[in-house]
């Protein structure tokens, strides 16, 4: 009996090996940090995702952007639009071609309808061989479906230049009547009857887009940048006592996915870093809604520690320079719950290699699961956060050692975030492991799961209902 002890350890440890082997082979798409210049797995070529653009005039995306460009008037919340003199500068030209995404950083951030549909307008043979993307021209040839509506696009400019608080009611209101208008096509469509929408992906990324037709696409794949649009929503749909515990009938991690916001600030190469003086950093309101009460108390406690510089912005041209001052000389910026759990200012943070201290007990974000997070940031509890003195002593105590190493970890994540690929109207070639392909890719993993709904679906007897339940995670 003794003596087989030795054998059944190696027995064990080649079992073990060989699993892991197979682990290694069957998760090709899991994109480990990438520490040092070895190409990453994702490189390597694999079966694409086969997309079929569902069929929508081109009034709901580039016409949409066309419509934007051709405005008269600028954004009536911001003081100083960005985007009024290319306006004016296009509208003399009257120049052919693909038109810029708005500058307009209310807009700017939730851009990732524009590159994902340039992708997808990415002629076959200008397509990089890493692309994650093929695109088909039958339905039925598809792994999913992409509606091309520019739904952030409608809900802003319903937002910055329909009639005040007129978004919120369905008459007279633009964007609602571009919602109505998809949704009907879409859910009419052989594609959709097929799969009851399962495989269809809409890109959500802002709040309130698609906000009065939300639970008619919900069975589909939504690009969100968190949940936190929802929330309410939800609440209100699932008619539950919910003071214990939000349920998610629209939205999961399990169906959904989580994708960045479009960074404003440009990019800090680990090279041209410079020694940081500020502890921690934040600029933004200090008044928001709901989960962003917390930001309101962190205000007050850190308002007399010396090495923390905590300002009021503005979104013009000033308050971008603040911003990309405040982030490249502070070693910590803080992230704190606004309307919802997360903000452009995360990836801005990264973007300026600034380490993220996120206080936000429910966040979720883009790409975990092939990212870790807590290799360049640090979580921390609200309650924690909330203690006078503690955070900034929770800070002051890493070591330059490990700030080196978070900031490190961080310059090899920040192309992951990033969406622009540089040729106009963004069709032509992405980046390999951009945020782009990083979505296709998440995409593609959900393409199981759906096919089991699917299945599922299809042998329920008629007549029969189940209750709507998205709220695993
Ligand atoms: C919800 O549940 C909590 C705890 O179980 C209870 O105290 C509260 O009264 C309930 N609210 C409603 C509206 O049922
Ligand atoms: C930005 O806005 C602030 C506050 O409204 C204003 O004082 C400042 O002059 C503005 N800067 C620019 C460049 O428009
Ligand atoms: C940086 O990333 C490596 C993994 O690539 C990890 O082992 C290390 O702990 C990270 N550094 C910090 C400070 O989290
Ligand atoms: C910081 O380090 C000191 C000394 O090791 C320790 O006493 C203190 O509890 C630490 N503070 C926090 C918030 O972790």
């Amino acid at each position: 009996m003794k003596s087989s002890m030795p054998l059944l350890l190696l027995f064990c440890f080649i079992s073990l090996f060989t699993l892991l082997i197979v682990l290694s082979k069957t998760t090709p798409y899991s994109l480990s940090l990438p520490s040092s210049s070895t190409p990453s797995p994702s490189n390597q070529i694999r079966p694409r995702l086969k997309i079929y653009v569902a069929d929508l005039p081109r009034s709901f995306n580039y016409g949409l952007l066309e419509q934007y460009w051709s405005l008269s008037a600028p954004d009536s919340r911001i003081n100083a639009d960005p985007d009024a003199e290319l306006r004016a500068f296009l509208a003399a030209s009257r120049r052919n071609g693909p038109l810029p995404y708005p500058e307009n950083p209310l807009i700017k951030q939730y851009s990732a309808e524009y590159w994902l549909l340039g992708d997808l307008e990415t002629p076959e043979r200008s397509r990089a061989v890493s692309s994650v993307v093929e695109r088909v021209y039958d339905w039925r040839n598809a792994d999913v479906v992409f509606v091309p509506f520019f739904a952030t696009l409608s809900a802003e400019m319903e937002l910055g230049w329909g009639r005040k608080g007129g978004f919120l009611k369905k008459e007279g209101n633009g964007d609602y009547r571009r919602q109505r208008d998809v949704v009907d096509r879409i859910r009419n469509s052989d594609a959709w009857k097929r799969s009851g929408g399962r495989d269809h992906v809409f890109v959500l990324t802002d709040p309130v887009a698609m906000w009065h037709v939300r639970a008619e696409i919900s069975p589909a794949v939504l690009l969100t940048v968190d949940f936190g649009g929802w929330y309410k929503l939800d609440a209100k749909e699932s008619q539950s006592n919910t003071s214990h515990m939000i349920q998610h009938t629209q939205v999961s991690l399990l169906k959904d996915v989580i994708v960045p916001y479009a960074h404003l600030l440009p990019r800090l190469h680990s090279l041209e870093d410079q020694p940081r003086s500020i502890l921690l950093y934040f600029k933004g309101a200090k008044h928001r809604h709901r989960g962003g009460l917390v930001r309101e108390k962190l205000w007050d406690v850190l308002l007399n520690e010396g090495d923390v510089v905590m300002e009021e912005g503005f979104p013009n041209a000033t308050g971008r320079e603040q911003s990309i001052k405040g982030m490249r000389s502070s070693e910590f910026c803080l992230h704190p719950a606004g309307d919802t759990p997360t903000s452009c200012r995360l990836f801005d943070a990264v973007l300026s290699l600034c380490i993220p201290v996120i206080v936000s007990d429910n966040i979720e974000l883009p790409f975990e699961g092939m990212l870790d997070y807590s290799n360049f940031a640090i979580f921390v509890s609200v309650n924690n956060a909330l203690q006078p003195g503690w955070l900034a002593g929770y800070l002051r105590n890493f070591s330059k050692y490990q700030k080196d190493d978070f900031r490190r970890n961080m310059s090899s994540v920040q192309h992951i975030f990033e969406y622009d690929n540089g040729s106009p109207g963004g069709i032509g070639p992405v980046s390999s492991d951009g945020a782009v392909n990083n979505i296709w890719r998440k995409v593609y993993q959900k393409l199981p799961m759906i096919k089991e709904a699917i299945i599922r679906e299809k042998r329920k007897p008629d007549g029969v209902s189940t209750p709507l339940r998205c709220h695993c995670t």
